[in-house]
């Protein structure tokens, strides 16, 4: 509490950049009128550090995250992602996903079963199949590729813990995603149920991945908090974007076992839209939401999200997120701009 804190932000590539300037305007205009002092710093990080220093997560990138209080990533495609996500065991993954009644129109589902979501997926981040052996090779039926899925049960035992402790605090029910009758030898039913002994105010559900993902489908106000491993968590999240409306909304906080953040919205790099400054800012405002609860700096969180709320409830809409009300399409910065009007009551200068 109270900071001064050190924010990192990596823009990345694609709409990363545009996402995470959008972003760090309204926290910095927000923390400027809370008294909390937060000072931004940016790295390179993906193609643009590959291109400057030769690699996609340069030493100098790693050393100033290291000193930070968080950081913020807005997106690559694939390089440099998981050696930082690694390099400083950013382990539980934190997605959450909740309906926002103005945005309904814009969900897959119906707005009956849309209303009222509020879903936390706790996604493992730094094992399973994204991280083991794997290869390409060749033999007398010819080429293959490979890759493994491996866990330690310690590994499982200790996201099984964060997922716990989430669904102690939230509604009490915890939903396994597994699929044993196929990968036995991954016992995440059994692992977690052990760990689930010091926690007896959580009910545990164990539900295939494959039925999991039709029920999230079809009945997903069931949920609570959903616990996958990597790979599954990551498709299973996905599925969060559809049901609130756009991927374009969904944060995600990933936390090692000091409290240090990597904070990104889940949506990738999105290079159809990229350069047009039409890309939705608030999954990237989102994490920084997230990042300023870690910080137990919730009146800071709690303004920033009230904000956001009122400019969707006004109208206000990215592309993403379906037709405006008239005079009411905005692009990322008109976004942020709105965003920062309602912080400080004032008018906006973007459209
Ligand atoms: C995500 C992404 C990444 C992942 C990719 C870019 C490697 O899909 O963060 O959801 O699979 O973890
Ligand atoms: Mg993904």
């Amino acid at each position: 509490m109270g900071g001064p804190y050190r924010l990192v932000v990596l823009p990345g590539e694609g709409i990363g950049p545009e996402v995470t300037t959008a972003a760090r305007r309204v926290l910095e205009h927000a923390a400027r009128a809370e008294g909390v002092e937060i000072s931004v710093e940016e790295a390179d990080f993906g193609i643009p550090a590959l291109e400057r220093h030769g690699s996609y997560f340069p030493a100098q990138t790693a050393r100033v995250c290291g000193a930070s209080d968080g950081i913020l990533l807005g997106a690559v495609e694939r390089g440099g992602l998981l050696e930082l996500r690694s390099h400083f065991d950013f382990f539980a993954n934190l997605r959450p996903v909740r309906s926002i009644d103005c945005v309904l129109d814009a969900s897959s589902l119906k707005p009956e079963k849309a209303h009222g979501l509020d879903i936390l997926f706790v996604r493992e981040l730094t094992s399973g199949i994204h991280f083991g052996p794997g290869s390409r090779g060749e033999d007398e039926r010819g080429s293959y590729g490979y890759h493994t899925m491996l866990y330690y049960d310690a590994q499982i035992r200790r996201i099984a813990r964060v997922a716990l402790e989430h669904a102690s605090r939230r509604r009490g029910r915890l939903t396994v995603a597994h699929k044993e009758n196929a990968l036995p030898h991954i016992p995440w039913c059994a692992l977690v149920s052990e760990e689930a002994a010091g926690f007896p105010g959580v009910e545990v559900e164990n539900l295939l991945v494959d039925n999991l993902a039709m029920q999230l489908v079809a009945d997903p106000g069931q949920f609570d908090v959903i616990l996958a491993g990597n790979m599954m968590g990551d498709w299973l999240s996905s599925i969060g974007g559809a049901l609130v409306g756009s991927i374009g909304l969904l944060a995600s906080a990933s936390l090692n076992e000091h409290g240090l953040g990597l904070y990104e919205p889940i949506h990738g790099t999105a290079p159809e839209i990229a350069g047009q400054g039409i890309a939705n800012p608030l999954g990237a405002l989102g994490s920084l939401v997230l990042m300023l609860r870690q910080w137990e700096e919730d009146l800071l969180a709690d303004r920033i999200e009230q904000s956001w709320r009122r400019v969707l409830e006004q109208g206000y809409r990215t592309p993403d997120l379906g037709p405006a009300s008239s005079g009411k399409r905005v692009s990322c910065e008109g976004m942020a701009d709105q965003v920062i009007a309602a912080l400080a009551g004032a008018g906006a200068s973007h459209v």
